[in-house]
């Protein structure tokens, strides 16, 4: 407003220096007074209603001993206030004025109170000599710390330099002009273009922010990774570093097949009910099975065989048949295996693993989702025992942090002897379920065409509950789904153990 009145009254403004900013008591002489005018200038000239031109000087600010002196005094002026006027007490002894002024004060400003008479020896130690001084220094750091100059000119000030009570430093004030949009007020810029503008006409009568092609602009938003997808690299990395490799799991759509009865799960297991299992209804029928493969399975079930004998119940085609969306990655595991037992060359140790997908036609709570990511490791070789599996388990489950393990006897349809694996969680202070394994029974493996002296064993776990442990969700609506906040992935940390 200062700037703008000014050029409407005067034309121009050839020294920024003589105005007098609002609420001031002197000229606009200091640099912090011309910065101030700088940002009015610069935001007056984005909406081109003024020019300026900039005039570099020189200026002057104080060092850290040039501020103490503004604000106490000079050495000299300290020394002559500490001692007592001739004849009036007791004269101070160098010592006691260095305690009482400091080492430094002391030191530099005797000298220069003795030449300029202000104080004299008595006795044994140094009284005032004049009732009154002039500080000059002082006035001159008071001076040099508003203008960034003295009156008294360039000489005095190299003095002052050479005394290292200030530093040169370069400055600026303005020369301003009107500009092509010059007003006496400023009026309030548009800088959006809105519908009411566009329907009320307003748009053509009103004024626009100029745009600045300079600004940064607003940070784009990158893409986050969700805790679900860092947990599931820390253990990819864990099976990759235990020399696991990765199976194919992208087909969510199993058969009946492959799902169950390629893992020996009995036609009329409860797993199998429309209450647990998602049926596909278009198409609901998968495409024939390998046929010897598929023969084998359905006898095996139907009469035993591999020294079992078998469940001895109906088989139904249909059954086995039906397309569903996979209950567990066991069933892509399943296929896997099976490629391996039969590969060309005959069979080869294999350590696999899959993190992915699985659907389970559940009831869903705060802990659990009709769908969901299974972790499954898979370890195929000659004579393989249950202290392999555990051993295995052991190692890999302390490579995730956890490294107390109780295993309990489990049932498991495809492996006998199944165990559930406990976990001790040391900030719940308790043992948690963490996952389920075992070692496939031959009724599977060996209609696989496995030789008779390969065991294969096997684990599962969900990738979202060592997920919620770690970040602390209680709630899986919170970690998956439309209540899942963005804000949340982006700022949740990368993953701790
Ligand atoms: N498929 C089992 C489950 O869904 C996990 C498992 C995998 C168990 C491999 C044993 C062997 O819980």
């Amino acid at each position: 407003h200062l700037i703008l009145s000014e050029l409407d009254t005067q034309g121009k403004i050839e020294d920024t220096r003589t105005l007098m900013l609002p609420g001031a008591s002197q000229l606009a002489v200091s640099q912090d007074d011309q910065l101030h005018i700088l940002g009015a200038l610069n935001s007056l000239l984005s909406r081109e209603m003024v020019t300026y031109t900039t005039q570099e000087i020189q200026s002057h600010v104080l060092s850290d001993e040039g501020k103490q002196i503004a604000l106490q005094g000079s050495h000299e002026a300290r020394v002559w206030n500490a001692l007592p006027v001739k004849g009036e007490g007791k004269p101070l002894g160098p010592k006691d004025l260095k305690a009482k002024i400091g080492d430094e004060s002391a030191k530099i400003g005797q000298g220069v109170a003795f030449k300029n008479g202000w104080i004299g020896k008595d006795a044994d130690g140094f009284v005032k000599l004049v009732t009154s001084i002039h500080d000059s220094t002082q006035e001159d750091m008071r001076e040099v710390d508003s203008t960034g100059t003295l009156k008294a000119g360039e000489k005095a000030l190299a003095a002052l330099r050479k005394r290292k009570l200030i530093t040169q430093k370069k400055g600026q004030w303005f020369t301003v002009h009107k500009g092509p949009h010059f007003s006496a007020k400023v009026e309030k810029q548009e800088t959006d273009l809105t519908t009411e503008m566009l329907t009320s006409g307003s748009w053509k009568t009103s004024t626009y922010k100029k745009y600045n092609f300079e600004a940064d602009g607003i940070p784009t938003a990158g893409g986050a990774l969700h805790p679900l997808l860092k947990v599931r690299e820390e253990i990819r990395n864990i099976f990759l570093e235990m020399g696991f490799a990765e199976m194919p799991t992208a087909s969510y759509v199993e058969s009946g097949f492959w799902c169950f009865d390629s893992l020996f799960v009995p036609q009329q297991h409860p797993a199998r009910d429309l209450q647990d299992t998602f049926y596909l209804s278009d198409p609901a029928v998968s495409l024939p099975p390998p046929q010897d493969y598929y023969k084998t399975v359905s006898e095996v079930h139907e009469k035993g065989g591999y020294g079992s004998i078998g469940y001895r119940a109906p088989w139904s085609e249909a059954d086995s048949r039906k397309l569903l969306l996979r209950t567990h990655t066991t069933a892509s595991s399943a296929a896997l295996l099976r490629t391996i037992a039969t590969q060309p060359g005959g069979f080869k140790p294999a350590k696999l693993f899959s993190i992915d997908r699985v659907f389970r036609n559940e009831a869903t709570d705060a802990t659990h989702l009709a769908e969901f990511h299974q972790v499954e490791g898979v370890v195929a070789d000659r004579n393989l025992t249950l202290a392999d599996l555990i051993g295995f388990m052991r190692v890999f489950f302390s490579k995730m942090g956890i490294h107390q393990l109780r295993f309990k006897p489990a049932y498991n349809p495809y492996t006998e002897p199944s165990l559930e694996i406990f976990a001790f969680h040391p900030m719940l202070k308790k043992w948690v379920e963490i996952g389920n394994s075992g070692m496939f029974r031959p009724e599977m493996l060996e209609p696989m065409g496995f030789p008779k002296d390969v065991r294969v064993h096997g684990w599962g776990l969900s990738l979202e509950r060592p997920t919620m442990i770690r970040y602390g969700i209680n709630n899986i609506r919170t970690l998956v789904g439309h209540k899942t906040s963005i804000e949340a992935v982006e700022r949740s940390p990368s993953v701790r153990f």
